[in-house]
């Protein structure tokens, strides 16, 4: 096992932030999260998915860093190097877990890569929604070309892992970070505007509260971290590479602000236009591919604000999905002694194969599971069951087990002690899991 002084290092502090925010945000804010708030009602969603990355999310966030901070290793080495040897178990949940994610993240992220190309192809020059929408489901019912593009996504993410964890990531994400707000903020300019957008508004924005069921706070849980990426250990890993002077509470404050704030954007994007052309806000997985177009079919030189929004949703999900294999990939190089370049090669071809079913799951060959769609069983074992399950251990291993530690770690700085030390401990001690419990127990029984 490496020793703490030969750990890498992250450039800068914003290094840290920007590549931690680089792994949140992804094909979970712009493509997953309104999606889901299309299916689960729209506003109530919202807000409850917003109470809970201000509350068990950035707790969490919180304790991934400083279990990784301290531990100096992966998921399942850090749990171990910290006292527990059964803990460790939840490192290796998170493996499995990241696994899944990493194996439909692909697929996503292959679609971004063909509507990148498709933008130069007349995506845009469509002119009813109804085409738009046909050109979506002919691409993903066509087993060759949704394979094709899901196994480059993948080349992609295996190169950078491949070249290790500080510069590649750290520079990709300062520069396509902020152009892609600046590009959305645009998009929302256009999309507002357009005739009829109100009624999206107000489906986005104004909550019905009879909505908010079981199932509802269920997939918000999943989405706060899916979005956060909390849950499997990733966090613990970025937080192993972060030097013991920087600000835990202030950096996951900014990481989750940036996270909703780009989800956010993306449903002030994807609503208004969705409904200015009376399209279903419960498409599906399908729904911010289908709309966007649309969007930029309205703007003059449609093609060009296409193929750069798409490339900069590649550049932000590649920022995510290498984050998901440095999970699986750093479990085999700490604890196996893998070369990096075997762990990311052998792993990442792995994950492509096992990524298959999902990708033709959404139109070429029916592949079901539990009356979802493959991708749709995946994504939802991962995300609604997995990761708060993770979570669930986490806060608990940090509350009870770890606190001493924990409390010495979030402050370390001696110029600025953490003022809310006692309100985080308490959040991961009891609101945390019990939350997480009922949460699981009454959506699974919904
Ligand atoms: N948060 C990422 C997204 O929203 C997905 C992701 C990357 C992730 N790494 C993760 C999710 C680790 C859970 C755990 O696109």
């Amino acid at each position: 096992m490496p020793k703490i002084s030969e750990r890498e290092q992250w450039g800068s502090k914003l290094g840290f932030i920007l590549a931690a925010a680089g792994s949140a945000i992804g094909l979970g804010s712009i493509w997953r999260f309104p999606y889901i708030t299309g299916q689960y009602g729209g506003a109530a969603f919202v807000l409850v998915y917003t109470l809970l990355v201000f509350s068990i999310g950035i707790s969490l966030m919180m304790a991934e860093i400083v279990i990784g901070r301290r531990g100096k290793l992966n998921a399942v080495g850090s749990f171990k190097a910290l006292g527990g040897g059964a803990w460790s178990i939840v490192g290796w949940l998170g493996v499995i877990a990241a696994f899944i994610i990493l194996s439909y993240y692909g697929v996503i992220g292959g679609w971004t890569i063909a509507y990148f190309i498709k933008s130069f192809t007349g995506l845009t020059s469509h002119s009813s929604s109804g085409q738009i929408a046909k050109t979506f489901e002919i691409f993903v019912s066509n087993a060759g070309s949704v394979i094709f593009y899901q196994v480059l996504f993948m080349a992609a993410t295996i190169f950078v892992v491949y070249n290790g964890v500080g510069g590649g990531i750290e520079r990709l994400c300062k520069i396509c970070m902020p152009a892609l707000f600046i590009l959305m903020l645009i998009l929302i300019l256009r999309s507002v505007t357009l005739p009829g957008a109100s009624k999206g508004l107000s489906f986005f924005l104004k909550p019905d509260f009879t909505k908010i069921t079981g199932e509802v706070l269920l997939a918000a849980l999943g989405q706060a971290f899916f979005s956060l990426s909390l849950g499997i250990g990733a966090m613990i890993i970025y937080g192993s590479y972060l030097p013991e002077d920087s600000n835990i509470p202030s950096s996951s404050a900014q990481i989750c602000f940036l996270t909703l704030l780009i989800s956010i954007m993306a449903g002030l994007i994807i609503f208004p236009s969705l409904f200015a052309f009376n399209m279903e806000p419960a498409a599906g997985a399908g729904l911010t591919f289908i709309t966007l177009p649309v969007v930029f079919a309205k703007m003059p030189a449609g093609f060009l604000w296409s193929a750069l929004f798409f490339v900069l949703f590649f550049f932000a999900a590649l920022t995510s999905s290498v984050s998901l294999l440095e999970v699986v990939a750093s479990y085999f190089i700490d604890n196996f002694g893998w070369k990096r370049s075997r762990a990311t090669l052998v792993l990442g071809i792995i994950i492509t194969i096992a990524g298959i079913p999902s990708a033709l799951s959404q139109g070429a060959v029916p592949i079901n599971l539990f009356g979802k769609s493959f991708l749709d069983a995946a994504d939802f074992f991962a995300s609604n069951l997995l990761m708060p399950l993770g979570g669930f251990f986490i806060s608990l291993f940090l509350g009870w087990k770890i606190h001493n530690i924990a409390k010495e770690e979030i402050n370390n700085l001696s110029e600025n002690s953490f003022p809310l030390t006692k309100t985080w401990l308490f959040i991961l001690q009891y609101i945390a899991p019990i939350c997480i419990a009922i949460i699981f127990i009454s959506g699974l029984r919904s």
